[in-house]
């Protein structure tokens, strides 16, 4: 398993992202100064049946007494609804446990959903209990269980109502990502290939070269995919925890991605398929802002992310007019994530309308492309 990683944070706040399987779940608690007693294990049903009974085990092995509760799967499980649900579930115990204290974890075991949902509830019932993610999908181990942002969707948008709580300890276990659908897999791909083309261009290298391996999920790559794209992330949010700055640069094609989850319907496309399209449009409008960018290279990798080619038909005006529905959360500025190079992010309020429509038209332009030669 690869070694931990740290996330620094002031005030003692830091916490690791250990790679381990989930029955050392109690170890890695205990070293992280938790101490065994009631804890409150939240899931969703696909991933309960297949981890719960085990981590329940390990726990009890280890002296905590865990409740479990199972929601249903999917984005639609991300709002105040479920919320209030797990409120409920938590402050009126069955017979024989007690109700939760302020030393009492909460631990997500799942994807997204679940931790930022789960987050939320942690971080909020009373006034904060200690959360400990152990992410499933390859978006939640690489991306959303490390930062501290948790929260729940409302009708007007997604992430609306969320609080920054940062989780004490974060058990990733890769074994966990065998199991995962195929399309859930490449949607987490399309993050961690966004990782190296902000970040890191050393492991952007590795993943043109490991594409195969990677693709097949042969377990020795997708450890080290994982750690990697972990290891960014930690480095990214220890320098701007609350993305005053350089955390801006994780919404790589973020800006674009929106405009075809708004446009296409959440659940036209998965959010990693419309970040992967979002990429290509980025990196075409950070060719037209820089030049020295191997645009090329940079979309060969992209393009292998594979997206339903129906998205390629969503009207551009459309398209233009969500982002900037966006704008006008954004203080009326729209922002974009360009690369100076492949490893090289920054953050830029320049980019002329002409040159995001270019950006827009070549984008859906190589999805047809791509559609037609597949
Ligand atoms: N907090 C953050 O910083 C942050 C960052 C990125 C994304 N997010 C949020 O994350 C959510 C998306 O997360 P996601 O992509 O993990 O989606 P998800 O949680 O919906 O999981 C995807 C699907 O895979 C299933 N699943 C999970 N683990 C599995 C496993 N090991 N085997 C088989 N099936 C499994 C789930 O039940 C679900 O059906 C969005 O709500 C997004 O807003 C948050």
């Amino acid at each position: 398993m690869p070694s931990p990683v740290r996330v620094a944070l002031p005030d003692g706040r830091g916490y690791d992202v250990a790679f381990a399987p989930l029955a050392e779940t109690p170890r890695l608690l205990a070293e992280a100064g938790l101490r065994p007693g009631p804890c409150l294990l939240v899931t969703d049903a696909h991933v309960g049946p297949r981890y719960l009974g085990g981590l329940v085990s390990a726990l009890e092995e280890g002296g905590w007494t865990p409740r479990a509760r199972m929601i249903p799967p999917g984005e639609a499980s991300k709002g105040t609804a479920s919320l209030g649900a797990l409120y409920d579930w938590a402050l009126a115990p069955p017979e024989g446990h007690p109700v939760p204290d302020r030393q009492t974890p909460v631990l997500a075991l799942g994807g997204g959903v679940v931790g930022d949902l789960a987050g939320f509830f942690a971080a909020t019932l009373l006034r904060g209990l200690p959360l400990v993610h152990l992410p499933t999908t390859l978006v939640a181990q690489a991306d959303s269980a490390i930062g501290g942002k948790t929260g729940v969707n409302h009708p007007e948008g997604k992430n609306l109502i969320g609080a920054f709580h940062q989780p004490r300890l974060v058990v990733a276990d890769p074994a966990t990502l065998q199991t995962l659908p195929e399309r859930e897999w490449t949607s987490g791909l399309a993050e961690v290939v966004k990782a190296a083309l902000i970040a890191d261009a050393d492991f952007f290298d590795w993943q043109e070269a490991t594409w195969e391996a990677v693709s097949a999920r042969e377990p020795e790559a997708v450890a080290h995919l994982v750690r990697r794209a972990v290891a960014i992330k930690a480095e990214v949010v220890a320098e701007d925890e609350r993305e005053s700055g350089r955390r801006g640069t994780l919404n790589f094609g973020h800006t674009f991605g929106h405009a075809l989850e708004r446009v296409g319907g959440y659940g036209a496309c998965t959010h990693g398929e419309a970040v992967a399209v979002g990429m290509r449009a980025a990196l075409y409008l950070s060719s037209l802002l820089s030049p020295a960018l191997d645009r090329a290279r940079a979309d060969a990798l992209v393009a292998r992310l594979p997206v339903p080619p129906a998205v390629a038909d969503l009207p551009l005006n459309a398209l233009l007019a969500a982002m900037h529905h966006d704008k006008k959360r954004a203080e009326g500025r729209l922002r974009f994530v360009v690369l100076d190079r492949i490893g090289a992010a920054r953050l830029t309020s320049e980019a002329s309308a002409r040159q995001v429509e270019t950006a827009w038209a070549f984008a859906l332009g190589a999805v047809r492309a791509s559609a037609r030669a597949a």
